[in-house]
Parts: C-alpha cells; sequence; structure tokens
C-alpha cells in the first residue's frame, strides 16, 4: 500500500487527479470505476480542467461507478447518477454510452446486480477504482459485517450511513434505505485502486483500515491486500497515523 499525505484537500485531489490523468494518457480507452461523495468531488474538479485544457480526453474511456440508491429517481438530485453527471459527465467529453451505474430502480435488482458484474467483466475489468472512505470503514455500501460482501449486491444501509448521508436530504426519513454496491470482491479485482480521505473525522478510521487488523468489521481494512493500492489522504486525516 502507497501512502500519501498531502497537505489539504486541494492537494490531495490534485494528486489522486494526476493518478487518473497519467492514466488517460497512456491509456485513452481505461475503464475507470468512479465514486461519488463529498471527498472526489476537487478530484473530479481538477480532472474537468484537465479535459478543458485538452490535457486528457474522456472519449474512448468507459466508467462504472460503485453504487447507487434503490428507489430514487435517477432525476433526484440526490442520486448517484445526478451526482455525476453534475461533477463529471456533463462536463467531459464522455460518451454517455460508456457510462454505467447500478441501476437501483431495476424491477428485479439481484438480476440488475449480476447483469453489473457481467458488464464490468465484459469492459475487461476495471483498470482504476477510486474509493471515498465511509466513517464507520465502508468502501463502495459495503458497510461493517461478518463478512466481506463478494459481488455486486442489494445492502441495507447501516444507522450510521443513513445519518452520514442525511445533510444532503431534506430529512433523515428521506434517505434511502438500501442501495445497490460492488461487492468487496468486485472492488479487489480492480487492477488499481485510490482511496481519498480528508479531514479530521476520517483519521481514526484512515488508521484501523491501513494499519489495523484485515477484519469485515472494517471494510476498507481489507485493501491491504490488495497489491496495488495509493492511499492519498490529507493532514488532518493522517493525524491518527502511526508516526514511523
Ligand atoms: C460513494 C461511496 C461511499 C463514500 C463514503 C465517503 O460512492 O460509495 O463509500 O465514498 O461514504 O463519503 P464522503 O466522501 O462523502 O465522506
Amino acid at each position: 500500500m502507497d501512502l500519501i499525505i498531502a497537505k489539504d484537500y486541494e492537494e490531495m485531489s490534485r494528486a489522486g487527479a494526476d493518478i487518473f490523468a497519467d492514466l488517460l494518457r497512456n491509456d485513452p480507452s481505461a475503464v475507470l470505476g468512479l465514486a461519488t461523495g463529498s471527498t472526489p468531488i476537487g478530484l473530479y474538479q481538477s480532472l474537468v480542467a484537465d479535459c478543458d485544457a485538452g490535457r486528457i480526453s474522456f472519449a474512448d474511456v468507459t466508467t462504472f461507478n460503485l453504487d447507487e440508491y434503490c428507489q430514487l429517481p435517477v432525476t433526484d438530485v440526490n442520486s448517484y447518477r445526478y451526482f455525476m453527471d453534475h461533477n463529471l459527465f456533463d462536463k467531459v467529453d464522455i460518451d454517455p454510452a460508456h457510462v454505467h451505474l447500478p441501476n437501483g430502480n431495476a424491477p428485479d435488482r439481484e438480476a440488475e446486480c449480476l447483469q453489473y458484474e457481467d458488464a464490468i467483466a465484459r469492459a475487461g475489468g476495471i483498470d482504476i477504482q477510486l474509493l471515498g472512505l465511509g466513517h464507520n470503514g465502508h468502501i463502495g455500501f459495503n458497510e461493517p459485517a461478518s463478512d466481506f460482501p463478494v459481488i455486486t449486491h442489494v445492502v441495507d444501509l447501516t444507522p450510521s450511513t443513513i445519518d452520514a448521508n442525511a445533510r444532503f436530504f431534506d430529512s433523515e426519513d428521506d434517505v434511502p434505505k438500501q442501495a445497490i454496491t460492488m461487492g468487496i470482491g468486485t472492488i479487489m479485482k480492480a487492477r488499481r485502486i485510490v482511496l481519498l480521505a480528508s479531514g479530521e473525522g476520517k483519521a481514526d478510521i484512515v488508521a484501523r483500515s491501513a494499519f489495523g487488523p484485515v477484519m469485515p468489521s472494517v471494510p476498507a481494512s481489507v485493501l491491504q491486500l490488495h497489491p496495488n493500492v495509493t492511499v492519498i489522504v490529507d493532514e488532518a486525516a493522517a493525524a491518527a497515523l502511526p508516526r514511523a
């Protein structure tokens, strides 16, 4: 696991964006795994600026997002599809046909999960997966559990995740209670993983994920077993890391 400690959120975002931009220059038809949440917004802004300046292009890129809420219209401002359109897809030269998010409104969600796994495999697998980190150690919506969920699946969101996401909704009751998420196995199959974390509120879980025991009650700890992970944190999120 490579660890980069950036000065602040901006530096963290630029360092993450540089990894994606380098990949796109070397492999313009790369398959990107993408994340939502507040953490990657700065990275997406940097990539949009790179695209505007002609330094990178998304024309041949394929994307798969980690997750999407169930039973929330994609036009809802809180849907992950809306987030991605607003923060990245509408601002770069990506082909909409190459963009994939799980369909949280599919009539048969189990079939949707299998179809999503299959679509990733047919695209040749994910070259680089971007991750944020939940306060409880979740990655995607893989919540602390007694085992590591393997493939894309429907998940019941924990009270702590519903509480954390309530800030985006009018009330906690409006937060969807289920989502479709890539599994831990899906994420671990990505050829490279970049995890971003920012702010002192993430310091404890960053330390437990990167240096604590690998266990499903801290889902991100599994990343210690992946051969090509870069963790980029700002100084505040690095505060609880062992000094050495
Ligand atoms: C987002 C996702 C989540 C977030 C995590 C951190 O697609 O799957 O795991 O990455 O909840 O969210 P923020 O960045 O808002 O702290």
